[in-house]
Order: C-alpha cells, then structure tokens, then sequence
C-alpha cells in the first residue's frame, strides 16, 4: 500500500484512503442503519463521490483481512470551507482511542486541502472530544431533528388547496420538470450566499438529481431583474430509513418557506411509504421563524440534536450570529452534510 494512501499503521490496526465507495458501501450502510441516521442508498454516492473521490477515510483491522472497522469523511467544497462527516467506529471496537485516530487523520487531511472554515454537526455525546482538537460550538448553533407523521391523503389535499390559494403560486417551479434535471446555478449561488458553502457538485444531475426518490421546490422572485432569474427559496425531498427527509428548505422570508413546505408536503408520491413512515427535518435554532413555522404545520421536536462547530470558532460570516443563514436557513440538507 503507497504511503500517500496511509495516515496509521500498527500490528494490528490500519488507518487509510478509501479508493471508491463501493469498497466501503456495505459497511457505511449497517452504520447508517445502526445509528438511525435517516438515510437513503443513494446517499453515499451523492455525497462522496460530487465531493472529491478520495473524501473517506477508512479503519482497518489487519487481523481480520483488513475488515473495514470504521470510517470518517472530510468533504471539501468549493470555497475553502469543509466539513468532517460520516464518524463512525464498529461498536466492538470503540472506545480503544481509535475514533481518535481517525479523526486525526481526517484533520490532518482537511490542513493538508487549505480548508479555510471547517465546521460538523456534532452528536451530544461528541462535543467534548471536538471541543479538545479546538472545535468551537458555533453561536445558537443547534440542530434539531423534527418529526412529523406522513400526511394523509385528506392533509395533502388541504396542503394543496393552501398552495393553490397563495398569491406566489404561480412562481413555484417542481425542480422535476426543468430540463436538463439540475439545480439551476443560481440556486447553488443563493446557498452559497446564506451558506457559505459552494457545492455545484453535490446538486448535479449526475450526483443528485437522476435519483428517482429526489424531488424539490423553487420560488421564482417576484422581483426578477431582466437578466437573470432570481429566486426566493427552494426545497428538496428525499426518501430515507423513516419515511422522506425534507432539506435543505432555504427561504427569503417564513412565508415563501411557508409555502415551499406546504408544497413539497402535499407532493403526490408518499403512497409508496410505509404505513408508520415519518418526515424528518433537521431545523437551524439559529433562524427564530423556524419552530413557529414546522409546529404550525404538525412537526414536533424528536429530542434529538446535534451542534454546530467550527474550528478554532472560524466560521463563514454567513453562519455567525444574525448572519443570513440565520434568517433564510429553515432546514439544513443533512447534519452529514451541513
Ligand atoms: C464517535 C466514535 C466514532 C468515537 O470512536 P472511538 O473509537 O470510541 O473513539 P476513541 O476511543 O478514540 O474516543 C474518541 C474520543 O471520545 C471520547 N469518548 C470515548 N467514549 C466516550 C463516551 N462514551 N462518551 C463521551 N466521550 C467518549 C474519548 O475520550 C476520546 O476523546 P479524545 O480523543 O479527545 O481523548 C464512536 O463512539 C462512534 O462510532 N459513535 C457512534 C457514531 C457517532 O456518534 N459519531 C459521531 C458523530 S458527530
């Protein structure tokens, strides 16, 4: 094995560059399953392979044939800014200062890409351990996932008529019906904008939206300058272990968000759900419409959240206190993510 793939070597352990995703696809699957962390199949290719081929790192145990025991993502976007994800060890092996190690690896990696702002959505249970490698809580920065059962036929029909009615619907665009498939660049521009994170990548055809469970909502501006169309929010919907995860929603105002939640709500496809299935959302408390808004539509708060970090506390000026992600971020993509 090349040295540039190796970060750790011992007798029995091995800490190394994953080469594709299908090397470590099973494996981040039973993680995914076993940490109940909402995702779909199609997730994995999605993000590893828009970010940069190389973005997880993986742990073997050397003794058992190289069994891949664990693995950790560094996803390097556009504008120097990165974001650790995918941090997990096989339960067996925890607690041996492995995790440790992997996580070395991946800060190691992230110094190595010039990554200016490197932030991830911490589990409470891991915030002592990022805090130690200079991880700084970023301000209002927690996550909460929301829940909310599927609606039924006679809700998504009540969704609908409140969509019909609203003065803006005729700027709503269903992201399934543009041609070519893809997230128009300027709805990768307005991310960037309130995010900070460039990730033209990520909202691709090829990485995103020639998957079948993938549909979305765009708000066209009222105020379209003449030569460019401008927008006022957009939404995804994507299907996951529970049911459908809905985000990013990015909204100019709580009631263009109102209006994308209300239409990618009462979307027509729910019908291949299971019965108990749920949506899922993972809402920014940093943006102070966002509870008002997901509770008047029937969202409860599950308990679990997660916090957001940043290293040495150095963050995008979009995501510091009262910055713009803190008033047009109502739900992020995916804590995995950012
Ligand atoms: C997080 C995880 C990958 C750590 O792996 P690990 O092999 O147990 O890690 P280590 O033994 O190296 O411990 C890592 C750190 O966690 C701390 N730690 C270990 N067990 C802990 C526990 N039960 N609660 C809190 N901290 C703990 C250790 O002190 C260590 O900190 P240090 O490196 O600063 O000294 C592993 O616990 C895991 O897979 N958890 C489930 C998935 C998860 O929550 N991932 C994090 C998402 S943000």
């Amino acid at each position: 094995m090349s040295e540039s793939r190796q970060f750790y070597r011992d007798e029995q352990y091995e800490i190394c560059r994953a080469q594709s995703t299908d090397e470590y696809r099973a494996t981040w699957w039973n993680y995914m399953e076993d940490q109940e962390w909402n995702q779909h199949p199609s997730d994995l290719d999605s993000y590893a392979n828009s970010l940069h081929e190389k973005s997880v790192i993986l742990l073997l145990d050397r003794k058992q044939g190289d069994k891949i025991i664990g693995h950790i993502g560094l996803f390097a976007y556009d504008n120097a800014t990165g974001w650790i994800s995918l941090f997990v060890v096989d339960p067996a092996y925890r607690g041996l200062g492995l995790g440790g190690k992997l996580l070395d690896a991946a800060l190691s990696d992230a110094r190595n890409a010039g990554i200016k702002f490197l932030g991830l959505d911490s589990v409470p249970a891991q915030r002592q351990t990022y805090s130690r490698r200079g991880f700084v809580a970023a301000p209002r920065g927690i996550i909460k996932s929301l829940k909310r059962p599927i609606p039924d036929l006679a809700e998504r029909e009540a969704l609908r008529r409140a969509v019909a009615q609203d003065e803006k619907r005729d700027q709503l665009i269903d992201l399934r019906s543009i041609s070519p498939p893809f997230l128009p660049k300027d709805l990768i521009g307005y991310e960037s904008t309130i995010t900070g994170f460039t990730r033209p990548q990520l909202w691709s055809e090829e990485h995103m939206f020639q998957r079948s469970d993938i549909a979305g909502w765009a708000l066209e501006s009222s105020t379209t300058s003449s030569n460019a169309t401008s927008y006022d929010g957009w939404v995804l919907l994507r299907q996951c272990s529970e049911g459908f995860g809905i985000g990013p929603l990015y909204a100019k105002d709580a009631q263009s968000a109102k209006l994308l939640l209300q239409a990618v709500m009462s979307q027509p496809d729910f019908e291949q759900a299971s019965a108990d299935g749920c949506l899922v959302a993972e809402v920014c408390e940093s943006n102070e419409a966002t509870m008002t808004l997901f509770e008047g539509l029937g969202w409860d708060d599950s308990g679990d959240y997660f916090c957001r970090m940043w290293m040495d506390g150095n963050m995008p000026s979009q995501q510091t206190s009262g910055g713009e992600a803190s008033k047009h971020v109502f739900a992020v993509f995916d804590a995995i993510t950012g």
